[in-house]
């Protein structure tokens, strides 16, 4: 039955890429997987992820050939002409960054994979796309795919968002909430369902749209999901003057189903590679189709969001006694949020970063960002322990929520700071715990005692 179905190829392989990959390949499809980079294709080739994300490297090592026990239905290469050669559905899965400078996408690793693969289809392929692309991007990409394909027509493209977290790649690449199909034609719905079908589409509704609404509703979710966010975190501003507790308020008007209790956890904000890059995309495509009038609340979403960072600059001078230079800052946390190594746009660096730049003597520990974040900011100490980060410290920073620094002792940690001070940044370290320990316990958006 196997030979019959549809054989995969996927194109970056990022944590997007990478995933879907294993995926497909769990759900038995032959796969192969291509990145440009050839460091990446040898790592993944042994069953290794270039990145931190549970449950991935476990998952890729079930399938890649070669390995021992394995199906053998995932491959990796670095050659296009492999990828044309083997494929009937090809999925873009390669990333969008914010342009240097610029609040609009760099498209360009999109527009290179469809400008090399295109010429090479030979025969009738589905390709789909899941980069998050500024919405007119798939009209124009089948136009350029058509154009540039010996077989034409035949080589159809569909857009298929993807709205996977990391920390929960897996997870969510299997169970999705929901799979969006952005189509023009019977064939490409047809094929999008098959190739979903089975235990990954059980349980999951399957919207098909055409193609700018499949586009949208990806930037529109991520804008969601940031509004939240900021919204929570204004409402934590306000609690800071008024003497409230924004912790308080989020857990009761979540209780309101309407509101919902998710992505209602006030702190230091949002970051990390899709949120803060997709809201200032979005607003830049809004801006070329003339309705950036609808859309410049986003720009406040933004703004409430890197006030948050600067907010935990001023309380951790303040609580410093008015002046950094020289004082001794300890940071928990370096990725943009737990259950991960990524530290783009990660609001913790930022902190730290801007606190070193003020004269702070800044010593940063995670437990698994360390080696992008030293890469990134190589200029600021690091620790390899809490407990070594912390050392004769005159504050503590929490600002990623991995759970290792939930389960923290403050009676030991006490006896290593030289202040018993720290500020929470995220919301999920127990007051009243630190407190009975004697420390001075700050959180963003609560009464300070
Ligand atoms: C986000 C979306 O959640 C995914 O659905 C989407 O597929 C993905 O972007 C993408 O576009 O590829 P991700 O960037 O992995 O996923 O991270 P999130 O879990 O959304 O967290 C984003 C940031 O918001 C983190 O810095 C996190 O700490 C922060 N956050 C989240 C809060 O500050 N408060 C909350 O209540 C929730």
């Amino acid at each position: 039955a196997t030979a019959a179905r549809p054989r995969i190829t996927v194109i970056g392989t990022g944590y997007l890429g990478a995933t879907h990959a294993a995926a497909m390949a769990d759900l038995g499809f032959e796969v192969l997987g291509l990145d440009v980079v050839p460091e990446k294709v040898e790592m993944l080739a042994r069953g290794e992820v270039p990145m931190y994300e549970p449950g991935l490297a476990k998952l890729l090592r079930q399938h890649v050939e070669g390995i021992e026990g394995a199906s053998g239905r995932l491959r990796f290469t670095t050659s296009y002409e492999e990828v044309a050669e083997f494929g009937d559905v090809h999925f873009v899965c390669v990333n969008t960054p914010q342009k240097h400078g610029e609040y609009a996408a760099d498209m360009s690793y999109v527009d290179t994979a469809f400008e090399t693969l295109a010429p090479l289809l030979t025969r009738p392929a589905l390709v789909v796309g899941k980069s998050t692309v500024p919405v007119g991007s798939a009209d124009r990409l089948a136009a350029l795919l058509a154009g540039l394909a010996p077989v034409g027509e035949d080589a159809e493209l569909a857009w298929n968002p993807e709205f996977l977290r990391e920390g929960f790649a897996v997870q969510d690449t299997l169970h999705p909430d929901r799979i969006v199909a952005g189509v023009r034609s019977e064939r490409a719905e047809r094929l999008l369902r098959e190739v979903y079908a089975g235990p990954l589409a059980e349980g999951s509704p399957f919207v098909v749209t055409d193609f700018p609404t499949a586009e949208l509703v990806k930037t529109a979710a991520n804008s969601f999901l940031a509004t939240k966010i900021s919204f929570i975190n204004a409402m934590a501003e306000v609690c800071e003057a008024a003497d409230g507790d924004v912790v308080k308020l989020a857990e009761a008007i979540g209780h309101d189903d309407r509101i919902g209790r998710k992505f209602l956890r006030a702190g230091i904000g949002f970051g990390g590679g899709c949120l803060p890059k997709d809201l200032r995309a979005f607003m830049a495509r809004a801006g070329e189709l003339g309705a950036d009038q609808a859309l410049t609340f986003l720009r406040e979403i933004d703004s409430i969001n890197m006030r948050r960072r600067s907010h935990m600059v001023e309380l951790t001078r303040d609580a410093v006694g008015g002046g950094l230079l020289g004082k001794r800052v300890a940071v928990l946390g370096a990725s943009f949020k737990p259950d991960s190594d990524d530290v783009r746009d990660s609001p913790a660096l930022n902190v730290a970063g801007q606190l070193h730049l003020q004269g702070a003597q800044v010593t940063v520990y995670d437990p698994k960002g360390m080696a992008n974040a030293r890469a990134l900011f190589p200029t600021l100490g690091y620790a390899p322990s809490a407990l070594e980060a912390v050392r004769a410290a005159d504050v503590v920073l929490h600002l990623t929520e991995w759970r290792e620094f939930r389960e923290l002792d403050p009676e030991v940690l006490g006896e290593a700071v030289a202040q018993r001070h720290i500020l929470d940044g995220r919301n999920t370290l127990d007051p009243a715990l630190w407190r009975k320990a004697g420390w001075r316990f700050r959180a963003l958006g609560r009464p300070t005692a």
